[in-house]
């Protein structure tokens, strides 16, 4: 039977390679965007999309009544935004710091709380796409602060996710995707978003319950929190 996984903000960049890649390999991929209908557009044809708004608490829990008791193989928190890049050390307007906590922190938090169940019935994984910029222990730069403070916070999700799911089954982890030329990565960056998510693929694959709690980049390296 095929494997089926959830990849949460699917619709371009990294979550759209890893609906691309999934189904290639004949997985059943539910692809949650904003905009389903136009994403058909470049979707396969086998991807189920549903319509999914990580900032909208009624959109999360449409998809978990869509999606009732089913089994997840995988569940991938993929979607996020940068917000101001302030290039130092400088605090974003309110609307900016609300917009990115709410997409990269309430997200995620509210959406493994809708689905958690779900990957543990399967004893399958929950990975949040975090960022080595959210690690304290490897921050080098002041810049981007929303977004910095928003990837440590959804780093703290991972951590209390797997306490409360690990348990249960499921394997809970936070992944760095590389620096990835992806609308968000830019053109300079040093990753393609193929070889990024084949190596998030490759991390995913070899995990096993041990790795409940850890944070990886895309090579399976491990990142201090
Ligand atoms: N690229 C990098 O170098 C890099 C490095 C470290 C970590 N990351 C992380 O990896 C993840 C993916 O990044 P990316 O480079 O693929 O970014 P991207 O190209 O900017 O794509 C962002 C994706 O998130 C979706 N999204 C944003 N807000 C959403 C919401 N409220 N509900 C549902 N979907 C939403 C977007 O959908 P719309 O089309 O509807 O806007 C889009 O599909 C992010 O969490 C990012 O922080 C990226």
């Amino acid at each position: 039977m095929s494997k089926t996984v959830l990849v949460a903000g699917a619709s371009r960049g990294i979550g759209l390679e890893f609906a691309v890649q999934y189904a290639a390999e004949g997985w059943h991929v539910i692809a949650g965007c904003r905009a389903p209908e136009q994403a058909r557009r470049w979707m396969p044809a086998t991807v189920d999309l549903q319509k999914l708004d990580l900032t909208d608490a009624n959109s999360i829990a449409a998809l978990g009544w869509h999606l009732d008791d089913d089994p997840l193989d995988l569940l991938i928190a993929c979607a996020g935004v940068f917000g101001p890049d302030t290039g130092s050390f400088a605090a974003p307007g309110d609307d900016a710091f609300n917009s990115v906590m709410h997409t990269n922190v309430l997200g995620p938090m509210r959406l493994i709380q809708a689905f958690g169940t779900n990957v543990a019935r399967a004893q399958g994984v929950i990975a949040v796409l975090s960022s080595r910029m959210g690690s304290i222990g490897e921050t080098s730069g002041s810049d981007a602060l929303a977004y910095r403070c928003s990837k440590a916070a959804a780093n703290m999700v991972v951590k209390a996710a797997a306490n409360e799911f690990g348990p249960q089954g499921a394997t809970v982890i936070s992944l760095h995707p590389g620096w990835v030329r992806t609308e968000m990565g830019g053109p300079n960056a040093q990753v393609g978003v193929s070889e990024s998510v084949e190596g998030l693929r490759r991390v995913i694959a070899n995990l096993s319950t041990d790795d409940n709690g850890s944070f990886l980049d895309y090579t399976g390296r491990n990142l201090s929190w």
